[in-house]
C-alpha cells in the first residue's frame, strides 16, 4: 500500500469518527478500510445504554461493506485519541474477511505520523477459523 493511500485511509477514518455515538465511554473511534478493488467504506463506533450492545468503528465498517457486497479487503485503519488497537472481538472479525498479510494500521487521530501498522498475522496468530468436516 502507498504512503498517499494510507493517507486516504487515515483522513476517511477521521471523517468517520466524527459521527461517533459515544456518550457513555467519550472515546470516539474511525476505522476505514480498502477493498481489493480500491473502494472505501468507513464506520464509527455506535454505543448503547445497554453497553454490552456497543458496535466497534471496524465492526461497523466491515457489515457496512459486507452488506454492500464487498468482502475482499486490503487493508483497514482505526483512528483515535489516543491511538488505540483493534479489540479482541475485531481481530476476530478483521480475521474472517482479511488476508493473513493484510496491513492494519492505528493512528493517533491528530497525529497522522503515530501511527503503528501490523499484518492480521501478527494481530491475532492462530485465529479460530471454522472447518467443516464430513
Ligand atoms: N472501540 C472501537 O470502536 N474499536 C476498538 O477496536 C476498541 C474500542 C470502541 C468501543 C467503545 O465504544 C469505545 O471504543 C470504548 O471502548
Amino acid at each position: 500500500m502507498s504512503k498517499l493511500t494510507t493517507r486516504h485511509l487515515f483522513d476517511m477514518a477521521c471523517e468517520a469518527r466524527r459521527m461517533s455515538h459515544s456518550p457513555y465511554s467519550h472515546f470516539a473511534v474511525g476505522a476505514s478500510l480498502a477493498t481489493q478493488c480500491g473502494r472505501v467504506f468507513t464506520g464509527c463506533n455506535v454505543e448503547n445504554g445497554a453497553y454490552g450492545l456497543c458496535i466497534c468503528a471496524e465492526q461497523v465498517a466491515i457489515t457496512k461493506a459486507v452488506s454492500e457486497g464487498y468482502r475482499e479487503f486490503a487493508s483497514l485503519a482505526v483512528v483515535a485519541e489516543p491511538r488505540a488497537t483493534p479489540c479482541g472481538a475485531c481481530r476476530q472479525v478483521i480475521g474472517e474477511f482479511f488476508p493473513e498479510d493484510a496491513l492494519i494500521h492505528a493512528f493517533a487521530a491528530e497525529d497522522f505520523s503515530n501511527q503503528i501498522t501490523w499484518t492480521l498475522r501478527d494481530l491475532l496468530p492462530d485465529r479460530f477459523q471454522f472447518h467443516e468436516h464430513g
